[in-house]
């Protein structure tokens, strides 16, 4: 098969100069697929995704096709938002769309509002993307000019209103529903589900909120068709009941942390997590892996053990994982995997939003019983303890939460985790009341007592090929 290599589709030409005006993304085919687009039905459009396999990039991957399917079809106004919050730590690839070709975001818009009959998008842009919310306003700009977004867009009686709206830096803003609260002008506290928003979301209105990558795979699908689409990628034959085996289409894999070239690849959906670091360069100075957070600081953190894992949304999570938002962490053998979660814990004790108190009182807890162990000041125990504080908030075996938003399994993930898979390095810090790093194979947990493993890998249907 070959060494893997990067397939930009979304991110081809990305960083052509004024790739982010009209004029430079149309020489380049963009809005090809509206050549199409309103010659295809609504509900052919709903179908034709579902079928596509495409799922949601920005953490919980959810089928499109199959979100846009509940969504009612007699109640108006319905409304899209964009979720261009992009706060998951590691995370960094909706950002670069905004800046380089916010058109593509345009396009993939224009397509799902057609698909549900929605007349008003909006584009919900963290705060602190000043260059892109600056480019994306003046794309929107154009694309009005252009008549491509307004009345009648293209003489097909169909009209789309696109806002931007800035957040203002909180994370939960980039759930759903805190989000939603947020447009709304309130405090960005998620809700409780059901109602999910597909049926009473922003204003209580139908509401499909989808990120700004699985909106960009859109134009890519209509002009190409499905089975293009489900050409790239991998699908599993035989998941367990619950497991959906579709990861098709490509992934825009932010690799960062410790190794010779971090930055955004754009691969087809399956490469192993060895194989990602080796795309970026392997880890910095030849050095030895410890420690490889897959999919955003919510995931629980794979091991040395565990690095054939293909980065996808089945096997990750078939491994007690997730692929989540695409962003992967690597860490090295220099790594206090400690201080790593400490690091992680004082993020998210300062981003609770407060409502419910398993996170509110249960997250500063988790976090100050990982400093004291960190600081050399951990009691026998401690590390049980943190471990059933984190359950508390979310049973990660369980795979429930005592909490209204899955910000709370997001706490107990991560927590869990590491001191499950390094419990000797924390059992260490402990034991000598200081800091320690120990090498690699002294720090993980032997594999036959790794909560993840062994290894699960079902059988392909299809896997990439690396054929082109
Ligand atoms: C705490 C938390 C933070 C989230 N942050 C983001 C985010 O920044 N961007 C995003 O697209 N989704 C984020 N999500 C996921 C959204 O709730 C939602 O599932 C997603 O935007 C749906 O779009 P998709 O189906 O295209 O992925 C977050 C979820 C949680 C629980
Ligand atoms: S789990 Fe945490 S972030 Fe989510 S609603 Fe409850 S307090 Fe807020």
């Amino acid at each position: 098969m070959g060494t893997p290599k990067e397939l930009r589709i979304l991110y081809e030409n990305i960083d052509l100069p004024g790739m982010y005006t009209l004029e430079v993304y149309q020489q380049h085919g963009g809005y090809k697929s509206l050549e199409k687009l309103f010659e295809i039905e609504p509900d052919a459009l709903i179908e034709m995704v579902k079928e596509s396999g495409l799922r949601g990039r920005g953490g919980a991957g959810f089928s499109t096709g199959l979100k846009w399917s509940f969504v009612p079809k007699d109640v108006e106004p319905k409304y899209l938002c964009a979720n261009a919050d992009e706060s998951e730590p590691g995370t960094f690839s909706n950002r670069y769309i905004l800046q380089q070709k916010p058109h593509m975001l345009i396009e993939g818009i224009i397509i799902a509002c057609w698909a549900l009959g929605i007349h008003t998008a909006y584009v919900y842009v963290r705060g602190e993307f000043t260059l892109g919310k600056k480019r994306l306003d003046a794309a929107i700009a154009e694309a009005y000019q252009a008549g491509l977004l307004g009345k009648n867009i293209r003489g097909t009686g169909f009209d789309l209103d696109v806002y931007t709206h800035p957040g203002a830096g909180a994370y939960i803003c980039g759930e759903e529903t805190g989000l939603i609260e947020s447009l709304e002008g309130k405090r960005g506290q998620p809700r409780n589900k059901p109602p999910f928003p597909a049926v009473q979301g922003l204003f209580m209105k139908p509401t499909v909120v989808q990120n700004v990558e699985t909106l960009s795979n859109l134009p890519f699908i209509v002009q190409n068709g499905v089975e293009w689409y489900k050409n790239l990628g991998t699908i599993y034959k035989d998941t367990p009941r619950g497991v959906d085996p579709m990861n098709t289409g490509t992934k825009l894999y932010c690799v960062s942390g410790h190794v010779e070239r971090p930055g955004v690849y754009e691969v087809e959906m399956g490469l192993t997590v060895r194989e990602l670091i080796e795309m970026a360069g392997g880890v910095r100075g030849g050095r030895q892996v410890k420690a490889v957070i897959p999919g955003g600081s919510s995931a629980p953190v794979l091991t040395p053990y565990e690095l054939d894992v293909p980065c996808d949304f089945t096997c990750l999570q078939m491994n007690k994982t997730m692929l989540g938002s695409g962003g992967v962490i690597v860490m090295d053998e220099t790594v206090n995997t400690v201080e790593a979660l400490l690091n992680l814990m004082e993020f998210y004790a300062h981003e609770s939003c407060g409502q419910c108190t398993p996170c509110r009182n249960g997250t500063p807890w988790v976090r100050d019983i990982t400093r004291r162990i960190f600081e050399g000041r951990g009691k026998p125990g401690d590390v049980d303890h943190l471990i059933e504080v984190a359950n508390m908030i979310a049973d990660v075996d369980a795979f429930t939460w005592n909490t209204i938003c899955v910000f709370g399994i997001a706490v107990a993930w991560p927590a869990v985790s590491f001191a499950r898979k390094f419990r000797p390095e924390f059992e260490a810090h402990i034991r000598e009341g200081r800091p320690v790093v120990l090498p690699v194979e002294e720090a993980v947990t032997p594999p036959e007592e790794n909560y993840a493993w062994p290894q699960t890998i079902p059988e392909a249907v299809r896997r990439p090929t690396w054929d082109y």
